[in-house]
């Protein structure tokens, strides 16, 4: 399908052929914006990316939530273009890794200091479960609907959505229950009235459908995929209670919402709650592919996750990888980004937006994330009517699948 914008065509031709040539052998599975627009991409440069015919785009998507500095930014440039000229790959301690694990340490809030690094978010989540496991001696996890965590198999069976449909059986162990997701509540009530009625029902369904064996109650501080849902203040502080109680650990997945994009360097910041394990990714390599999970102290030693190569990975915390997200986060520091998303959330949210429950609870949180509103189907979604748990189908969903 092509589009005609202003007299531009889209895909042009040159993007066309090129899109062609490699549909006949690329897998199919490919992310549905490159698919939907069949755009072949030159360069990029700030926020604007060039395809081969020469016309411009203002990417709102930011690569898929990874450029945090754009594209080209002359710092990362000549960061990753010295480091490939010396070493690119191995485990060994590097100047860049060695700063950048005492800078998260510095920059990640209580005593979260422990850093392992990965190189998806799915692997960085998977580490996490792991780490979990072997902390609490624990088995059982619970997640969210509308919860979202990456593809692989190890977390399939945390999200809470139609990714997994067909991929079945999952791993045992898995208990889902209704996020906080006031403007389409599960239960059809209304907050603060409701007095936390899903996680009444999640401690329900904890005591009489778990082993009461749970090693972790894994959440998004806002659920980035489902639509930008964003729960009502206090909700982490409820969940943080209860992971205390069941012994399990909380894990926080920061992958979207983490390096300034609510307005806070981390968005469990913007509630005041420590989690026992933060997983970040996306905008923290500013598009190298870079993860990680931030532990804290008295977690993070835990066997066998802590056994010598017991949480390693091939490429994880590699030189390039750590000079990537090195000058990303001195960047994001040094040039104010948090500062300088924080009022730009605040306008662009609006009471109505249908991804946006209320600005008031919002507190402008979710808006920086919203490189979620490109896609061409949202002027038709209907997010607001659609029942929980469907969420995935919104926008959002339809374009970043
Ligand atoms: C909250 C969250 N966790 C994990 C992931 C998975 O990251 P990746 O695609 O790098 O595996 C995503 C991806 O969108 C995400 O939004």
């Amino acid at each position: 399908m092509t589009h005609t914008l202003r007299n531009i065509q889209v895909p042009g031709a040159k993007s066309k052929a090129l899109f062609d040539a490699e549909a006949q052998y690329l897998a199919p599975g490919t992310q549905s914006v490159a698919l939907f627009s069949q755009l072949a991409i030159d360069r990029g440069t700030g926020a604007v990316l060039y395809d081969v015919d020469g016309n411009s785009y203002v990417d709102l998507l930011a690569g898929v939530g990874v450029a945090s500095l754009g594209y080209a930014h002359p710092k990362y440039v000549a960061a990753l273009q010295r480091q490939i000229a010396r070493i690119h790959v191995g485990s060994f301690t590097t100047e860049h890794r060695a700063a950048l694990v005492k800078l998260l340490a510095e920059l990640a809030p209580g005593d979260l200091n422990r850093t392992q690094f990965y190189s998806s978010g799915a692997e960085a989540v998977e580490a996490a479960l792991r780490l979990a496991k072997s902390r609490t001696g624990h088995t059982e996890v619970i997640g969210f609907w509308g919860g979202f965590h990456g593809k692989t198999s190890g977390v399939l069976p945390v999200l809470g959505s139609s990714f997994k449909h067909a991929l079945g059986p999952l791993l045992p162990g898995a208990y889902l229950s209704p996020y906080a997701s006031c403007a389409r509540c599960a239960f059809d009530k209304t907050f603060p009235s409701c007095e936390w009625h899903c996680v009444a029902f999640l401690k329900q369904k904890v005591e009489l459908e778990t082993t009461k064996d749970v090693a972790a109650i894994i959440v998004e501080p806002i659920q980035g995929t489902a639509g930008n849902i964003v729960p009502p203040p206090g909700y982490l502080r409820v969940l943080r209670r209860l992971a205390d109680e069941l012994g399990a650990l909380l894990i926080c997945d920061e992958m979207i919402t983490g390096f300034g994009r609510t307005g806070k360097m981390f968005a469990i910041e913007h509630e005041n709650v420590i989690p026992d394990v933060l997983t970040v990714g996306k905008g923290f390599g500013g598009g190298f592919p870079m993860s990680g999970i931030i532990a804290r102290e008295e977690i993070a030693f835990a066997k066998p996750f802590a056994n010598p190569s017991g949480s390693s990975s091939s490429y994880g915390g590699n030189p390039l990888a750590a000079a990537a997200a090195r000058i990303t986060v001195e960047t994001i520091l040094e040039e104010g980004l948090v500062e300088h998303a924080r009022p730009r959330c605040w306008p662009s949210c609006g009471a109505g937006s249908p991804t946006c429950r209320s600005s008031r609870t919002c507190g402008g949180a979710a808006c920086c994330l919203a490189w979620t509103s490109w896609c061409p189907a949202h002027a038709s979604c209907s997010t607001r009517r659609r029942p929980a748990g469907s969420s995935t189908r919104c926008c959002r969903g339809a374009c970043l699948r």
